[in-house]
């Protein structure tokens, strides 16, 4: 596993960028109140590669990676400032008729729980019809089945005529899977797919996601709070606190030597588990929520590096080379 990961990242790592992601702010509105959810997320990403968002619950992975298409309503949230580049286009500006074209046709999304995503009054057939027909893409029974066989569905002449609550988890998850593939997107984004299914079936999942990624070179963005998940299937890693990305870079050097302080924390978290740990590590204190931002680092009340100036204002990014941190000790020193 390591050895291919290892080969395939040298080869990802040659080609340009497809997605740009730079200092995205998104706000929503709760009560008639606008709130700043999101306060400054980067990402990056190379034709395919996978790129894991990291943080613990609360911090913005889905407002942050749903943004990038935006899969809100505009009168829930709205985009304040930053640039979502995608194959040159400003995703950003575009209007929603010019996003639909590129919803599920080059960006698809999979959802956090399939119950809530797959419609529960149509057939899983009908389904999939639908989402190419959608984009006037041909569809036919044939070609429906044969994605869901790829998806590791046996029986699928029966499960095009299921409704999704006859079905597992596992196999509704795999149907969402189905479903985001059938239009060959070029970019997949994941929200947490595998959160509500069982363990056992947990990393095959992991592996179909992988297959899909080196059968078509599909970049797939993955949302996770799993360390030891992004450990397996990320080229790179988004790590995400506050509403902010605290640092981006590529795994095994974040691994080797993680920039901020609370991406260690995580590491010394995800290790204490990994090595069965009597008394497992973990993190004292709460992150803010978006009602609690201040401008100073959220991270403050937790960090064990803390100077003053880091209560007087958001640090900005820092640019390392291939790596990025959002860290005032790293804009005094380096
Ligand atoms: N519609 C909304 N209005 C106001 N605040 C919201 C709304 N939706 C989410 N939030 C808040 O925004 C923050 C980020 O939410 P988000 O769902 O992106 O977190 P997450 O990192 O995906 O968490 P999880 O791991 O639990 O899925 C949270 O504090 C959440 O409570
Ligand atoms: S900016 Fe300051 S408080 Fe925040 S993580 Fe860095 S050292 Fe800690
Ligand atoms: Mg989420």
């Amino acid at each position: 596993m390591a050895t291919i990961c290892k080969g395939l990242h040298m080869a990802k790592s040659m080609t340009k960028k497809m997605l740009e992601v730079k200092n995205l702010k998104v706000s929503y509105i709760n009560e008639n109140e606008s709130v700043q959810i999101i306060r400054g997320f980067d990402l990056s990403l190379k034709k395919g590669e996978i790129v894991g968002v990291l943080g613990e619950s609360g911090s913005g992975k889905t407002i942050s990676t749903s943004a990038i298409v935006k899969l809100f309503d505009s009168a829930d949230g709205h985009i304040d400032a930053g640039e979502v580049r995608f194959e040159n286009i400003d995703l950003a500006k575009l209007k929603e008729k010019q996003l639909i074209e590129v919803r599920g046709k080059k960006i698809s999304y999979i959802f956090q729980n399939p119950a809530s995503a797959l419609h529960p009054f149509k057939r899983v057939g009908r389904q999939l019809a639908g989402t190419l027909k959608a984009h006037k893409l041909p569809f036919s029974k044939e070609k429906i089945a044969s994605v869901l066989k790829e998806v590791g569905l046996d029986n699928v002449e029966t499960i095009y005529e299921m409704y999704p609550a006859q079905l597992s988890g596992g196999q509704n998850q795999r149907i969402m899977i189905a479903q985001s593939i059938i239009c060959k997107p070029e970019l997949l984004i994941a929200d947490e797919p595998t959160s509500s299914i069982d363990a056992s079936i947990r990393k095959r999942i992991l592996d179909l996601l992988l297959q899909i990624n080196t059968k078509y070179q599909m970049s797939i963005v993955f949302i996770t709070h799993d360390f030891d998940i992004a450990k397996y299937l990320c080229d790179r890693i988004v790590v995400m606190y506050g509403g902010l990305s605290v640092e981006e870079g590529p795994m095994n050097e974040i691994l080797d030597s993680p920039l901020h302080p609370y991406t260690m924390e995580l590491i010394k978290c995800a290790s204490s588990l990994d090595n069965h740990e009597e008394t497992l590590y973990s993190l004292e204190g709460m992150p803010p929520t978006p009602y609690e931002f201040e401008d100073e680092c959220p991270f403050i009340n937790r960090c064990k590096f803390k100077l003053d100036l880091c209560a007087k204002r958001i640090p900005e990014v820092v640019v390392m080379g291939d790596r990025k941190v959002r860290c005032t000790n790293h804009i005094i020193y380096t």
